[in-house]
């Protein structure tokens, strides 16, 4: 029978229709998360939390930042969604924006950062008339079929194979080991400048130079994946500034949005689709995109850059001072930080939760801490101050 969908806030009864109806595929926290304000959560028993996740890494502008949520009431009252058929100003002007910040020449739009890396691939395969892919070990590039090829890890590749491709996966930070892998079928290298799931890797200064010149050398492409790593994230507006190197292509989703979902690609000039080479039914439709703009105002507005910067510094100074049990290492860049463990640290997560602060871990040992670039000194001495106490 039909039951109200709003008939019950108690949690036990949302973990029950989750496990119940919903494909189990998220260890999830026991927690039911109802509202947001800034870089605080609260969940329906009314406790609030310090975001260090911040969805990973999405909600760059904060949670329910009013002027994202005007822009999106505003849209939403005029129009939600036509085809790609049609032109709309909200599409167009994403498009300029997202030119003027990238330093590219050209943008398509989809939906979410797999389907993002998916584009890149396809432009690469298209543009070059080469078929393969070098990636790098400890990547993640996402979970549909092409981009799950140049994801790393076993685990998640072993049960969907045959994938696009066989494994082709090259040492972190080895532009030697790129070099050896590329053949003349090589289509593009794709590399994540620092990267996220494989647990915070920043790279020595001089390796994504090497790699553009090694790319340039075999004349194959260089995608960046920036998917977790762009609009501020890191300090600057897209990692790839960090070390003074430009892709042929690079991929965006996540923090776009400011929480409202989408993907885009965006290419140097030269390289584009050609008409019907690619589409995306949702891809720039006026919502997302109307979040979209608002979001790169709120940066810009609020200099959300140069804050991560600074309160990434200051989280990182605090956070290398602590003498918690088997903490090795604090690393990452701006507000994109990993703190290493010498041991598992899913223990922590379940700590910080119980004394409202949300913690992640990537790759078991290490601490991801992605928390909205809004986060105050205040609240970064809140998450610290637990973490001390663990
Ligand atoms: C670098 C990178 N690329 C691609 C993806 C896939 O993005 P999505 O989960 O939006 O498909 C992720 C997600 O974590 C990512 O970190």
């Amino acid at each position: 029978m039909q039951q109200d969908h709003n008939s019950s806030s108690d949690p036990q009864s949302i973990f029950d229709k989750d496990s119940k109806y919903v494909m189990q595929t998220y260890g999830r926290q026991p927690i039911v998360l109802e509202s947001g304000k800034g870089s605080l959560v609260y969940d329906t028993e009314g406790r609030e939390y310090v975001d260090c996740v911040a969805g990973i890494a999405v909600n760059n502008v904060g949670h329910c930042h009013p002027r994202l949520v005007e822009a999106l009431k505003k849209q939403a009252e005029k129009l939600i969604h036509v085809s790609n058929l049609y032109y709309t100003e909200p599409q167009a002007e994403l498009a300029e924006q997202l030119v003027d910040v990238t330093g590219m020449e050209r943008v398509f739009f989809c939906n979410s950062g797999t389907e993002a890396v998916e584009a890149a691939m396809k432009l690469a395969r298209v543009t070059t008339k080469k078929t393969d892919f070098v990636a790098v070990e400890h990547s993640f590039h996402g979970r549909t079929m092409g981009a799950l090829s140049l994801t790393y890890k076993d685990m998640y590749r072993a049960p969907f194979k045959p994938l696009v491709q066989e494994e082709k996966f090259v040492p972190f930070n080895d532009a030697q080991a790129v070099s050896d892998a590329i053949t003349t079928n090589t289509a593009a290298v794709i590399v994540e400048p620092i990267q996220g799931e494989g647990g915070i890797n920043v790279p020595s200064e001089g390796y994504l130079k090497e790699v553009r010149k090694i790319c340039d050398e075999n004349e194959t492409l260089l995608i960046f994946d920036e998917v977790q790593t762009g609009f501020g994230r890191t300090g600057t507006w897209f990692c790839k500034e960090h070390f003074g190197v430009e892709p042929d292509i690079m991929t965006m989703a996540k923090a776009i949005g400011g929480g409202f979902p989408m993907g885009a690609i965006a290419a140097r000039d030269g390289i584009s689709f050609g008409r019907g080479e690619h589409a995306a039914t949702f891809g720039g439709g006026p919502l997302a995109c109307a979040a979209a703009l608002a979001s790169i105002d709120i940066i810009r507005d609020e200099k959300l850059v140069q804050r991560s910067k600074e309160m990434g510094e200051y989280f990182r100074k605090e956070l290398s001072r602590l003498s918690t049990d088997g903490l090795v290492e604090v690393r990452g860049k701006g507000l994109m930080l990993g703190v290493q463990f010498d041991r598992k640290c899913a223990d922590l997560v379940d700590y910080g939760r119980k004394n409202g602060i949300l913690l992640n871990c990537t790759s078991e040992t290490v601490l991801r801490i992605a928390p909205p670039l809004v986060i105050t000194k205040e609240e970064i001495d809140r998450v610290v101050n637990v973490l001390e106490q663990a």
